[in-house]
């Protein structure tokens, strides 16, 4: 029975993760779960989840080296999900995102080490390239360029993992993922922002023109994906993991507003990011041909599958949406949308 420790396991994907982990009833490993519970991380992502019997939630901080020492002498293999994770709020302040992504991975990388772990699985992001042009693809050949203070942090994390691998042959995967949509992300995110802000009968703030291209992927095919890569994967190798999905920001406004009845009045053009990369695109053709792993998740199935569950859950959001969360709607949109 292997002993894995999900960090940032009460976030969005952490915690999708943890329960495909602890529903496979084929599946006989023990699921530490370790959070913070900063203000993303929500013990309720959890909930169904908490007395399973291969299952254990401690709280804690990646970045606490006493702590982390202690929990990783009863562990085989990490999956690193623990991070600051929103470009927006790395803009306005980039502290949180050096000292927790970069910083604690260094103590778990360090405790992981001392304590001859089999596996470090690094959840990492295809923000760490930086933008494309029109055309091509992210390989997992292509330069480290990232262009904002949070997927500078990443690459930072990317780089001294791989150092590591190099200098004391530590037992590294790295997955470089596009973006994630799917149940319980956290509605500070494009999709969940605007589907609740439509429930809530509520404008869409759209950045700039609204023509940014992300490369879209189910959180149900990223947990796979990282399950794959835990299992399969060669120690120092890099693995874009893409739902060879482009879709316009502005063109899943549009699916959203349909799917919810809504016209495009409620479309507000905002103040562009800073900075804001224009077009991410994944090549996962590695993922494929090593290790045997594609996407199943169909966008025009999973988006409205999403937003239904949004529908069907808004006592999740609702209560996110609340205090502490209206003080940085107000900081990050001011007056824009109400
Ligand atoms: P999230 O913000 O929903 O969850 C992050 C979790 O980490 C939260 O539960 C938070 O409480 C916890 N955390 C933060 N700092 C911590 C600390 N110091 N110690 C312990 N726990 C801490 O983020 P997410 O969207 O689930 O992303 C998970 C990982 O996947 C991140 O590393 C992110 O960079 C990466 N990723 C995300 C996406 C995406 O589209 N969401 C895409 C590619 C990669
Ligand atoms: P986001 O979900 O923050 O993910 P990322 O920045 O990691 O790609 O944003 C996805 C895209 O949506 C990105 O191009 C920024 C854009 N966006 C908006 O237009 N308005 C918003 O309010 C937010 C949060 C994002």
């Amino acid at each position: 029975m292997r002993k894995i420790l999900v960090t940032g396991a009460a976030g969005f994907i952490g915690s999708n993760f943890v329960r495909m982990m602890l529903d496979d009833a084929s599946c006989d490993d023990k699921i530490i779960s370790l959070d913070s519970l900063t203000y993303a991380g929500n013990l309720a992502n959890l909930d169904g989840y908490h007395d399973h019997d291969r299952h254990t939630f401690v709280k804690g901080d990646i970045c606490d080296e006493a702590f982390i020492d202690q929990l990783m002498a009863e562990v085989d293999i990490v999956v690193n999900f623990a991070a600051e994770s929103h470009v927006d709020r790395s803009i306005h302040s980039s502290s949180d995102f050096i000292r927790t992504n970069i910083g604690g991975t260094q103590v778990l990388a360090d405790a992981a080490k001392k304590h001859n772990i089999t596996r470090f699985v690094q959840v990492s992001t295809d923000e760490v390239y930086g933008s494309l042009g029109k055309t091509g693809l992210f390989s997992e050949a292509t330069s480290i360029k990232p262009n904002s203070p949070y997927s500078a942090s990443k690459a930072s994390a990317d780089l001294l993992l791989l150092a590591y691998f190099h200098t004391h042959s530590f037992p590294v995967v790295i997955t470089r993922c596009s973006n994630n949509y799917g149940p319980y992300q956290f509605p500070e995110k494009l999709i969940p922002l605007f589907v609740t802000n439509l429930l809530e009968d509520k404008k869409v703030p759209v950045y700039g023109d609204g023509m940014q291209i992300r490369d879209w992927l189910h959180v149900d095919d990223h947990c796979s994906a990282i399950r794959t890569v835990m299992d399969n994967g060669i120690e120092g190798e890099v693995y874009n993991v893409g739902g060879n999905n482009e879709q316009p920001n502005i063109e899943i406004t549009k699916m959203i507003l349909k799917h919810l009845g809504k016209d495009d009045t409620y479309i507000e053009h905002v103040t562009d990011r800073l900075g804001h990369d224009r077009r991410y695109a994944i090549d996962a053709s590695k993922m494929k041909e090593k290790l045997g792993w594609e996407p199943q998740v169909n966008f025009d199935q999973g988006l409205p599958a999403t937003i239904d569950w949004y529908i069907n859950n808004s006592s999740w959001w609702s209560a996110i949406k609340s205090g502490e969360y209206m003080n940085y709607y107000e900081k990050q949109y001011g007056t824009q949308t109400s």
